[in-house]
């Protein structure tokens, strides 16, 4: 594992998008895309920059169960204002979190995953160390399946609802065996309140207690971190 510690989140973001750039131009022609407020800096640098999506895909980590790609908080809708507003690929895949049989969109997300081997995957880190919405306790060999979303969690993400009734319970998500299938993983962090989860994901014992800590047997996984998210590390 890599770490790059910058000493702001505008410097993580600058620094993340030369990491996908450099992947781009390298050949990269499937990107897997996370949502939540890690990679706001990253998706800025993008939609400023001469970079050109339009022959490539992107897959996305997760959806909301029940929200539609209108509804303002779903993942569809932020993808949608952060990014792909400004920089369209040629096919861009999210998890379909109003499909009426969740089971077998799960089994059309594998597909699609296998069909479209991701080249970079950006991920950011939840509170409890999760990835994505991979809860504590889930399986390495975990792929795409509906997951309830933990107390913690479901109280982290209330900040972006009106109230936290509206928070969805559960979510579509891709498995820890689809992430750690791609090729090159960029993981970024902002701010105190993941300090102690990049700890334990970084200098911690892998397990399933901290889903993150799957990716110290990642051959290339870049941490971008910013001071603060890097401060109790040795
Ligand atoms: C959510 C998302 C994760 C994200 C995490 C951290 O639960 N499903 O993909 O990494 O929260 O979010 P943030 O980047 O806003 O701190």
């Amino acid at each position: 594992m890599k770490i790059i510690v910058m000493k702001n989140a505008s410097e993580l973001g600058k620094q993340a998008f030369d990491l996908l750039a450099k992947a781009v131009d390298e050949g990269a022609k499937t990107l897997g895309l996370a949502t939540g407020s890690s990679p706001v800096e990253l998706y800025q640098e993008i939609a400023a920059s001469q970079l050109d999506f339009s022959q490539m895909t992107s897959v996305n980590l997760d959806e909301y169960v029940g929200l539609s790609p209108e509804n303002p908080q779903s993942y569809h809708y932020f993808m949608n204002k952060h990014l792909f507003q400004y920089k369209p690929f040629k096919r861009s895949y999210l998890p379909d979190g109003q499909a009426k049989d969740i089971q077998a969109e799960c089994g059309r997300y594998n597909q699609i995953l296998a069909e479209n081997p991701v080249d970079l995957q950006v991920l950011g880190i939840g509170q409890n160390g999760h990835i994505a919405f991979n809860e504590p306790g889930t399986p390495f060999d975990s792929v795409t399946h509906e997951v309830a979303l933990t107390e913690s969690t479901i109280k982290a993400n209330a900040r972006f609802f009106d109230s936290i009734d509206e928070v969805p319970k559960s979510a579509i998500c891709m498995g820890i065996a689809n992430i750690m299938a791609a090729k090159e993983i960029i993981l970024l962090a902002k701010g105190e309140s993941k300090a102690k989860a990049i700890k334990a994901m970084v200098e911690g014992p892998v397990t399933t207690d901290v889903p993150a800590s799957v990716l110290q047997k990642h051959p290339n996984v870049t941490v971008v971190a910013d001071q603060a998210a890097a401060s109790l590390l040795k």
